[in-house]
């Protein structure tokens, strides 16, 4: 989390900038696009003149109500904007969706913005619902879909990029002193499930996730021009933002939110900052980023035996819910 200072500068004093970069000819996917920063990243996406752009959604009435406003704010014409049904809770769903993602002729970014905050327990993918949206189904998506970036930067001679919308809250997870030798499956006990603390733990499980996904992806730790494919992957926090991200809260925590929303920066400034790391330079393959500059990894995001503990977990179960997976980790012409 960031100190007093960090948080009243990134809130109040930055100015963040309106992205200029171009994605014209690009065919980007946004994840969790209905509302709050995704529907504001695809915003500026469209108005920064991508062909196309999906907006995976699990309500299509909520997506084509998002197409609609964003049509309507950019004068867009019809084909830009698509609404795809993605719920990242089902396999199924997933599958679909990257059935046709593998139909387009490109894919050259993909936004990993779905997520949630959950306040109750419940169970999904053997772990508790705020883990199983923010790490498993996001990277069962994400790994599903590297194959795709890949081929568009071998087919257009371009540089893909695989964005994760992450959180500065990662450093105060309280990361649990027991937790078997499964930490997806010991948070199927709903006596281990802490609202507080679940949604900062996701972000750091994602983290270490990002990590060692963008390292085998490119040991060298930049992609260059000259690697046969080069996906930037790397991941932000995009400022305390207000949206719908809290969700349903008992009385006295949302009169709580109500206060400190004042100091909440617009979807629409948030989503700058996602646009901005989606456009990075290859220097940033690996990184986190915030109030749009690279950050250090905080001491916990570097404890490398935790980062390999979380991602081997992760890898065993992609690979019980959709055998194969982990071969898109390979290189393959
Ligand atoms: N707001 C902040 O201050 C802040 C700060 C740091 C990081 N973030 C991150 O920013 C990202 C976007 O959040 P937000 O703040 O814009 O919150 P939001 O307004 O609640 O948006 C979250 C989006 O994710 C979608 N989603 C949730 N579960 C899904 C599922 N199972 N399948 C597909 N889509 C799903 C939601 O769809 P429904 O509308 O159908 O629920 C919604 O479109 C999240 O990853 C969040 O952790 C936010």
């Amino acid at each position: 989390m960031p100190s007093f200072g960090d948080f009243v500068r990134t809130q109040f004093l930055l100015k963040i900038p309106n992205p200029i970069v171009s994605f014209a000819s690009k065919t980007v996917i946004v994840t969790g696009a209905n509302g709050g920063l995704g529907k504001e990243a695809a915003k500026h996406i469209v108005r920064l003149g991508a062909s196309t752009v999906i907006l995976g959604c699990r309500s299509l009435s909520k997506g084509n109500a998002a197409k609609h406003e964003i049509e309507t704010v950019s004068g867009c014409g019809p084909s830009v904007l698509q609404v795809w049904e993605l719920d990242i809770e089902s396999p199924k769903s997933i599958q679909q969706f990257v059935d046709r993602a593998n139909a387009l002729p490109r894919l050259d970014v993909l936004i990993n913005n779905a997520g949630i905050q959950s306040q109750k327990f419940s169970v999904v993918y053997g772990t508790e619902r705020t883990l199983a949206v923010n790490v498993i189904g996001t990277f069962l998506l994400a790994l599903q879909l590297l194959p795709k970036l890949r081929e568009t930067a071998r087919n257009y001679r371009t540089t893909p990029h695989m964005t994760f919308v992450g959180s500065a809250m990662y450093d105060v997870a309280k990361w649990p002193d027991q937790h078997g030798d499964n930490i997806f499956a010991w948070f199927e006990d709903k006596t281990h499930f802490s609202a507080i603390n679940q949604y900062s733990l996701s972000k750091l499980l994602q983290l270490y996730a990002v990590i060692q996904l963008s390292a085998i992806i490119d040991p060298s730790g930049t992609p260059t021009a000259d690697s046969p494919s080069p996906v930037v992957i790397n991941s932000l926090d995009p400022c305390f933002c207000k949206t719908g991200l809290p969700g349903e809260l008992p009385v006295t925590m949302r009169v709580a939110l109500r206060i400190f929303e004042l100091t909440a920066r617009s979807a629409e400034e948030g989503a700058r900052l996602v646009v901005q790391t989606a456009a990075a330079g290859r220097e940033t393959h690996g990184l986190y980023m915030r109030a749009g500059k690279v950050r250090e990894y905080d001491p916990i995001a570097r404890d490398v035996e935790k980062a390999v503990y979380v991602w081997e977990l992760l890898c065993k179960k992609l690979e019980g819910l959709q055998p194969g997976i982990l071969q898109n980790l390979r290189e393959t012409e």
